[in-house]
């Protein structure tokens, strides 16, 4: 099997980039985000403080999570409740992030997710996949841009989307959320040695899922 490890800070289009180089390769396109986010999204159903980490490593073991795939995109379910939506508030999102710090959590999705690159030649994204999750992947890029371009890119993503959406704001939480993810003890956000870094600041989206794709045809051929 071939594993593509896709890391880097929120907002630098990991997502959709990944989903398009995956749909280009034919590989299986993997959100490691969202599954910290369904389990944020779980600790504020349970109105549990996501700072609580006793609490949230309680909720653990009555959490049953699951991914299917649909057309090719993935949906992620909370028991029986498909909650691929609702996970992508501005509030599940700071949620994620503080869960994403409990080690018991990132245990609890690490079999789950090395499962995953077991079964299908994947495409894999998330902050540590190259690190600790896939540390043999074949290829791993970490996928970066400045905080002011990818709180320009959420705006305009918010806006597009008929919702409020505040640059200051936004620059500010990507800002926090960069912080969080990069400082905390276990897993945190860092290319791995071997990685390579795309900067895609100055690139738009096809630019960027040209320079992903190219990369892995090189690796891996
Ligand atoms: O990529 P995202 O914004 O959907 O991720 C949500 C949060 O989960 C983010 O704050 C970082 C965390 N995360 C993580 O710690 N490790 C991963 N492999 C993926 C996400």
């Amino acid at each position: 099997m071939i594993s593509v490890a896709l890391d880097g800070p929120a907002g630098a289009g990991k997502s959709t980039i990944a989903r398009r180089a995956a749909a280009e390769l034919g590989f299986v396109y993997i959100d490691t985000g969202a599954m910290y986010r369904a389990i944020g999204l779980a600790a504020l159903k349970s109105n549990i403080d996501t700072g609580d980490v006793e609490a949230v490593k309680a909720l653990l073991p009555g959490i049953s999570l699951h991914l299917a795939f649909e057309n090719g995109d993935q949906h992620i379910y909370l028991g029986d409740e498909d909650v691929s939506s609702d996970i992508r508030t501005e509030e599940v999102s700071m949620a994620a992030s503080r869960v994403s710090a409990i080690p018991a959590v990132r245990t609890f999705l690490l079999e789950l997710q090395r499962g995953f690159a077991r079964e299908s030649n994947v495409i894999m994204d998330g902050r540590d996949i190259g690190t600790v999750v896939l540390p043999d992947a074949q290829v791993k890029i970490f996928l970066t841009a400045s905080p002011e371009e990818r709180a320009k890119r959420r705006t305009i993503q918010l806006e597009e989307k008929g919702e409020k959406a505040d640059y200051e704001t936004i620059l500010a939480d990507i800002i926090k959320r960069d912080y969080n993810d990069s400082h905390r003890e276990t897993a945190p956000l860092r290319p791995a040695a071997d990685s390579i870094i795309v900067d895609t600041t100055e690139l738009d989206l096809e630019q960027s899922v040209n320079m992903v794709v190219n990369t892995i045809r090189e690796k891996i051929v």
